[in-house]
C-alpha cells in the first residue's frame, strides 16, 4: 500500500459498473477452484451485474466503501437486516462482503478497508459487526482473528445447488456517542440468501 496512493470510500452510482466488475472477478477468483462451474456460474449470475449492485449502492439498508488504489482494488459491504442466533451482541450489523482483488493481498489494502468498516459500523450505531466466511477459507479466517473476531457458531450458505458451511464470526464495536441506532432488521433488499463476507 506504500507504493501506490489508495483512497476508501463510499460508492457513488457511478461506481455500479466497475463494483459489479470487481466482486464478480474477486468471488470467482477466491471460490472458483473447490466449487463446480454450474455453482459458480449460477450465483454468479444471480448476485453481480450493475443494476444488482446501484440497488445495493443506494439502498438504505447497504453501506457499500470502494478502495481505490489507481483503479478498483477493493470493496466491502456492511448490511442491516437480521443476524443468526448465534450472534448475541446489541445492534449486529453485519459485515456482508469483504473482497480485495488479488493483486492487493498482502498488501495492507484490507487492513485499512477493515479499520474504515468498522468505523462506519460504528457510526451506523451498531453494537457489533458479524459476518460468515466459508469454513474453507483459511485466510480470511486468519485475517478476521487479526482484527478482532471470534468464532460464535455457523450457518449455511447456498453457492448454487451445494449447500455450504459457513463459520460466523463477531467483533464487539463502542459505538461513538450521539450515534443513530442501526436500522431495524429485515428491510430493503429482496435477497437475504447470501451472506458471506
Ligand atoms: C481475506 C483478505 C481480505 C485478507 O486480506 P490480506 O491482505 O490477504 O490479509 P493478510 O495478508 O493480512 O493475511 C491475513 C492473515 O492470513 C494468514 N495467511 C496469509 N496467507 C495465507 C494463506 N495463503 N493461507 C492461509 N492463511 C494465510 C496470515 O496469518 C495473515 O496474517 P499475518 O499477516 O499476521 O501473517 C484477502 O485475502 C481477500 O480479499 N481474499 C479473497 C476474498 C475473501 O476471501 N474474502 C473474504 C470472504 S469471507
Amino acid at each position: 500500500m506504500n507504493e501506490v496512493a489508495c483512497t476508501i470510500r463510499r460508492a457513488v452510482p457511478a461506481d455500479a459498473e466497475p463494483l459489479a466488475e470487481l466482486a464478480a472477478r474477486t468471488f470467482r477468483d477466491t471460490f472458483e477452484a473447490d466449487n463446480r462451474p454450474e455453482d459458480m456460474a449460477e450465483h454468479l449470475a444471480r448476485s453481480y451485474g450493475p443494476a444488482r449492485q446501484l440497488a445495493e449502492i443506494t439502498s438504505a439498508d447497504v453501506v457499500t466503501l470502494l478502495a481505490r488504489c489507481g483503479g478498483p482494488a477493493a470493496f466491502a459491504q456492511l448490511r442491516h437486516g437480521n443476524a443468526p442466533g448465534c450472534v448475541t451482541s446489541p445492534r449486529p450489523i453485519e459485515l456482508w462482503r469483504f473482497y480485495v482483488d488479488r493483486a492487493w493481498h498482502g498488501r495492507g489494502v484490507a487492513g485499512r478497508l477493515m479499520h474504515a468498516v468498522l468505523g462506519e459500523a460504528a457510526a451506523e450505531g451498531a453494537g457489533a459487526v458479524w459476518l460468515g466466511v466459508w469454513e474453507r477459507n483459511p485466510r480470511a479466517s486468519a485475517f478476521y482473528r487479526k482484527y478482532g473476531f471470534v468464532d460464535v457458531g455457523a450457518q449455511e450458505f447456498r453457492l448454487g445447488a451445494d449447500v455450504q458451511t459457513d463459520r460466523v464470526m463477531v467483533r464487539g464495536l463502542v459505538p461513538p456517542p450521539g450515534a443513530e441506532p442501526a436500522a431495524a432488521p429485515g428491510r430493503g433488499l429482496d435477497d437475504k440468501s447470501e451472506s458471506r463476507a
